[in-house]
């Protein structure tokens, strides 16, 4: 029952009840100043000092899901906004590691007790990395415009948190929540697919394979939508570098990570930024459709000789993405993994055109979601790496995002997703991959 695992048919991963606006206990208050005034904290460059000088706060006082869920929200974008939303980080800190001393612009690796105390224990309890994660900025970050109207229709969103306050920023976030909320109906609908397999019953299953193509197909039609209002530039040059996660960020000075400091033993830790990778519902999609994935440049063969590659690193990157997501999120998908039956249902059924189609065709919308993505990539990463330029004086954009963006702005190769990967060759991987078990039904 996916209701045990926090999963709705309205909703899907995206949370059942509306998110909260704000924490409703006063002691919460300045987290909520700090969230609330983030932008012109950020353009002031007075974030860090303001963050420096908090209290460390309990969590002691958070009660319900909800407002566990809104003080990961409020922590994650603070924090950072306070790593990449200073000077460069590729300074080494001027202050010996644990002082208590202010945080300058030159000690941006560290994050400071007043972020990591509240924010280990509320990751605890979510099951989450303390860093931002699709989670934070997507699933629990929007609300309706109008409450009698739809929650979840894109023309009827707001998001709660933005780092830039531009509207690009809103888009990006927003495109993701109606495509969670599009695809919500089809759990549902393949778990009643996956009980029908087991019964045999080929025709049920034939019409969920349907109707999950068409789902795909309009999660499809939403992604496109990307273009309408969040622009190439502004997502690169803006938006994009507060995403950063502390993996595979040596280009961007990070060699070790960002050192997490909890005020007794502070620690260099990595982990992978914000990235819809991290998105379960398009996980679920590959997973009851028998679609699976390898660590980025080997191949089937590779790992069924169990190569030196896939024993070092026997799961792909798309896998290792599950310990982003909340952790009922994480279990269901197991489960799943543990029930789906689908592919062999079809491969001994050859004979049966119908169910065949059905299945080719959400193979075939997968594919489609995936080559449109890529096109995405292109457009609004490999693109604007190429022709990024040092930014103006006099409008510099975030100074430690600066760092990022224009890393490597021409070796294609050095380029890195927010989530770690090295972009087109994994992605096309993963489309490739989508395409494998197709059923030849004719
Ligand atoms: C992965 C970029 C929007 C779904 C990735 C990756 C990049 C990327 C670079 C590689 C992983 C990493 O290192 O982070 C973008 C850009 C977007 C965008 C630039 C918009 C401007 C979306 C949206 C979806 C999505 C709206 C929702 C369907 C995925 C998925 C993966 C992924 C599922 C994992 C790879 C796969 O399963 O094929 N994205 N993304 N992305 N993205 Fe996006
Ligand atoms: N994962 C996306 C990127 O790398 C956000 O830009």
């Amino acid at each position: 029952n996916p209701a045990e695992f926090g999963i709705t048919s309205d909703y899907g991963f995206l949370s059942p009840e509306l998110p909260l606006e704000v924490l409703p206990d006063p002691y919460y208050a300045e987290w909520e100043m700090i969230i609330g005034n983030l932008q012109p904290l950020l353009l002031s460059r007075r974030l860090q000092s303001i963050v420096d000088d908090l209290p460390i706060l309990s969590v002691t006082h958070l009660q319900t899901e909800a407002e566990w869920r809104r003080a990961y929200v409020i922590l994650v974008f603070i924090l950072h906004g306070y790593v990449w939303g200073g000077n460069s980080p590729t300074e080494v800190p001027a202050h010996p590691i644990g002082s208590k001393s202010r945080c300058t612009d030159s000690s941006l690796k560290r994050v400071p007790p007043q972020l990591t105390v509240p924010l280990f224990e509320v990751c605890e309890r979510l099951e989450l990395p303390p860093v931002a994660t699709y989670a934070g900025v997507c699933l629990w970050n929007y609300k309706p415009i109008f409450s009698d109207e739809p929650a979840t229709n894109l023309d009827n969103l707001a998001c709660l948190q933005t780092f830039t306050g531009s509207l690009d920023e809103q888009w990006f976030y927003l495109v993701s929540v109606a495509i969670e909320a599009r695809g919500a109906p089809s759990i549902p609908v393949m778990l009643r697919a996956i009980k029908a397999a087991r019964t045999g019953n080929s025709q049920i299953v034939t019409e969920c394979l349907q109707r999950l193509a068409e789902t795909i197909d309009e999660t499809n039609t939403l992604l496109q939508r990307m273009h309408e209002n969040c622009d190439p530039y502004v997502f690169y040059n803006r938006i994009r570098p507060y995403l950063a996660g502390s993996k595979n960020m040596s280009d961007a000075g990070l060699p070790n990570g960002l050192l997490y400091d909890d005020g007794h033993n502070p620690e260099y830790r990595q982990y992978g930024g914000g990235s819809n990778a991290q998105s379960s519902l398009i996980q679920f999609f590959d997973i009851v459709l028998g679609v699976e994935h390898r660590p980025t440049g080997t191949s089937r063969n590779d790992s069924e000789q169990g190569s030196e590659d896939s024993i070092k690193s026997r799961n792909s990157f798309i896998h290792d993405m599950r310990s982003y997501m909340p952790g009922p999120h994480r279990r269901f998908l197991e489960h799943i993994d543990s029930v789906a039956n689908i592919r062999p249902f079809v491969e001994a059924r050859r004979g049966d055109s119908a169910l065949c189609i059905a299945y080719d065709a959400c193979l075939a919308m997968l594919r489609v979601l995936r080559d449109k993505h890529i096109n995405i990539v292109s457009r609004y990463i490999i693109l604007q790496s190429r022709s990024a330029r040092q930014p103006s004086q006099a409008n510099p954009g975030p100074p430690a995002a600066r760092n990022l963006a224009t890393a490597a702005p021409t070796d294609k190769k050095k380029l890195r997703g927010t989530g770690g990967t090295a972009l087109i060759p994994f992605l096309k991987q993963a489309r490739d991959e989508t395409g494998e078990p197709a059923i030849d039904a004719w």
